[in-house]
């Protein structure tokens, strides 16, 4: 903008030089050079100088400011647009890549973290690890496992279907038939099989504190010559005590599952108050962790393994039940929530 008062076009030409340095754009309209011309046209008597001296310096100051605030826009809006989808070029060193959006720091969620230690205890005791799925079928879910058609034990794994029949799966034990299977080379070459298999499972539940529709399971499969249930007892007490890093007294009471025979409920020792009752427990001393039993004949024949010859156990534990008692955490709905105040706390 031009003026054409000599006083105002040195002031403006000074003040458009000195916004530069200016690091808060704003202060420019309470520059002492622009009040000392509002000061100026103060003292000029009224008339047509007056006014147009007026106008110019009204016109320097709306000037300043639009140039101001044409400044104050974000950096970012500057830059040419970031493509976030568009993959890394490789052969570009990585100071010389486009800067992406800027991110804080993730952490890893806490039943992953856990589960990672869990399946650590596992691997040292010689197990191997197979991930479930979560989607399957009426086979995996049910027949395999020794569910005849129209059991009412098929009533306790109310779960989500699809119109054509997929089920989202209720329990981590759709993968004993597969895991059978794959390992059964192994158990005929004198191996035995040993896998745990971690997995996601659906229930259509009433939510309360301890049960939510999404949870995760740890199944093992243990077969081999002259397997009994005192392995089973040992194996899992192993576990818990690692886990827990002390030890952990259990307590297996008769329960049924179609797909072990016998099959047991397994209770640890609460950890907290040591039997004495916390409201951790409910004031019992114990903590419900899962089932588990000797694996049913009829799951090892539909696997194809002489259930003469061989004979195994099997388990199925919350990896979120064992997660609230390591960090006594009082709701498993904070699991799932996605609340950042509850992830943080596992940074
Ligand atoms: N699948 C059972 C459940 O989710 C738990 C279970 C019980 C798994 C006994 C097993 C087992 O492998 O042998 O309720």
């Amino acid at each position: 903008m031009e003026y054409e008062n000599q006083e105002v076009a040195k002031a403006a030409e000074s003040l458009r030089r000195k916004l530069k340095s200016l690091e808060d754009k704003r202060l420019i309209v309470r520059d002492p050079a622009l009040t000392a011309l509002y000061d100026r046209l103060k003292t000029l008597p009224p008339g047509k100088d007056r006014a147009s001296f007026g106008k110019e310096v009204n016109g320097l100051k709306n000037e300043l400011q639009q140039l101001a605030r044409d400044s104050r826009q974000p950096a970012e809006t500057k830059l040419p647009p970031i493509d976030v989808t568009a993959p890394f070029n490789m052969n570009v060193a990585p100071t010389d890549r486009p800067k992406l959006l800027p991110a804080t720091q993730g952490t890893r969620h806490p039943l992953m973290a856990e589960l990672s230690e869990v399946l650590d205890i596992f691997y040292r005791m010689g197990f191997d690890a197979v991930e479930s799925r979560e989607i399957d079928d009426d086979y995996h879910m049910f027949t395999s496992l020794n569910f005849p058609p129209d059991h009412p034990a098929r009533d306790e794994y109310d779960t989500f279907m699809t119109d054509d029949g997929l089920i989202a799966p209720a329990h981590t034990s759709i993968m004993q038939n597969r895991v059978m299977r794959r390992y059964k080379k192994d158990l005929e070459a004198g191996q035995g099989i040993r896998v745990v298999i971690p997995g996601r499972v659906f229930r259509n539940e009433d939510l309360d504190a301890r049960h939510e529709h999404t949870f995760y399971q740890l199944e093992g499969v243990y077969v081999d010559e002259g397997i009994n249930a005192g392995n089973l007892v040992a194996t899992i007490r192993a576990w818990l005590s690692n886990y827990f890093g002390k030890e952990v007294k259990i307590k297996i009471q008769p329960f049924y599952f179609p797909f072990t025979e016998p099959s047991f409920e397994f209770a640890a020792s609460c950890p907290f108050c040591e039997e004495k009752g916390c409201n951790v427990c409910s004031y019992t001393g114990w903590i419900e962790l899962g089932g588990c039993g000797m694996i049913h004949p009829n799951v090892l024949k539909e696997a194809d393994i002489d259930a003469k010859k061989y004979s195994g156990f099997a388990w199925g534990f919350g990896i979120d039940r064992l997660v609230m008692l390591k960090y006594n955490i009082e709701d498993v709905r904070h699991f799932e929530s996605a609340n950042l105040k509850f992830l943080r706390q596992f940074k």
